[in-house]
């Protein structure tokens, strides 16, 4: 108590309403320690798509099974929860979803043009082998039912919501030592038919994910030199779609080009928590 939004509701829906009155626990600590903003921070900073460094070593089911829960605490649209987590751990399954990529990523490599079409080959998208544990995170539109609260309008909304559980994941993963790679060079019907999936659900994310050599410091297309990280300041507008910052927005903005600088020179761990 005592900070503010702490210890109680500020609305009531339910008052004057038919509405039973829902009892509802209150999280005890309302702010993260310094320690514990330092460890999401790191957790989000630190985070890479890992596609080569992989160890044979197994990843232990508990560690596992916490991953997978965080994945499912993801949020949903009207708590739709409309994933499934199928894991995948026999050579034979890895080997066909490979030849899918194989043959996705041939056609992807006709796609590009000069200094790219050079590159591509040469750039290591997946380690669906090399990986111990591979995971297609799903999304099944219907699963509760043709009207959603919060779908209503923007039907995608439900696989947002499977994205949701892929970055999740992704996160609680990297705090283990866990490396994640999303692979997604692939025929979706390919992966479907390898993976037994039915018409109706949609395959979001393939995943590889196993301990790692290391994590590299920056994204690997970044080093390769494919694209480099925008400037944060420049994706900032301000009521109105492509309106710079006001005299009122200029500390934010300049906050935000700061922040990315302590981040590339690796101070802002250090000096933010
Ligand atoms: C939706 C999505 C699909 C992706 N597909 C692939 C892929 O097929 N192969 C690959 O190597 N990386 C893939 N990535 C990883 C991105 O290349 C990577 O996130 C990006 O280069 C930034 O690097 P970082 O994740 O290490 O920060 C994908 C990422 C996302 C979010």
């Amino acid at each position: 108590m005592g900070e503010p939004g702490q210890g109680f509701p500020t609305s009531f829906p339910w008052k004057g309403t038919h509405m039973e009155k829902p009892i509802q626990a209150i999280q005890e600590n309302h702010r993260f320690t310094a320690e514990e903003r330092r460890a999401l921070y790191k957790a989000v900073l630190t985070r890479r798509d890992v596609r080569g460094q992989f160890l044979p070593d197994p990843i232990p089911d508990e560690v596992l099974a916490r991953i997978l829960t965080a994945a499912h605490h993801a949020p949903s649209v009207g708590f739709m929860q409309p994933w499934n987590f199928l894991v995948v751990r026999s050579g034979e399954v890895k080997k066909t979803v490979h030849d899918a990529f194989l043959k996705a990523t041939a056609e992807a490599a006709e796609m590009f043009e000069g200094e790219r079409a050079r590159v591509y080959p040469k750039l290591n998208l997946e380690g669906i082998l090399e990986s111990p544990v591979n995971l297609c995170i799903t999304c099944d539109r219907s699963r509760t039912g043709p009207v959603v609260v919060g779908r209503t309008h923007i039907p995608v909304m439900d696989i947002y919501s499977s994205v949701c559980a892929v970055q999740n994941l992704w996160l609680a993963a990297r705090a283990e030592g866990v490396g994640v790679g999303w692979v997604s060079i692939f025929d979706n019907e390919a992966l479907r038919e390898t993976l037994g999936i039915p018409d109706d659900i949609v395959p979001v994310a393939y995943l590889c994910l196993g301990y790692v050599s290391h994590f590299f410091e920056r994204p690997e297309l970044e080093t390769a030199g494919w694209q480099e990280r925008l400037e944060a300041r420049d994706l900032l507008y301000f009521d109105q779609w492509g309106q710079g910052p006001s005299e009122a927005d200029a500390e934010l903005t300049e906050r935000v080009a700061g922040d990315q600088q302590a981040v590339r020179d690796s101070r802002f761990l250090d000096e933010r928590f």
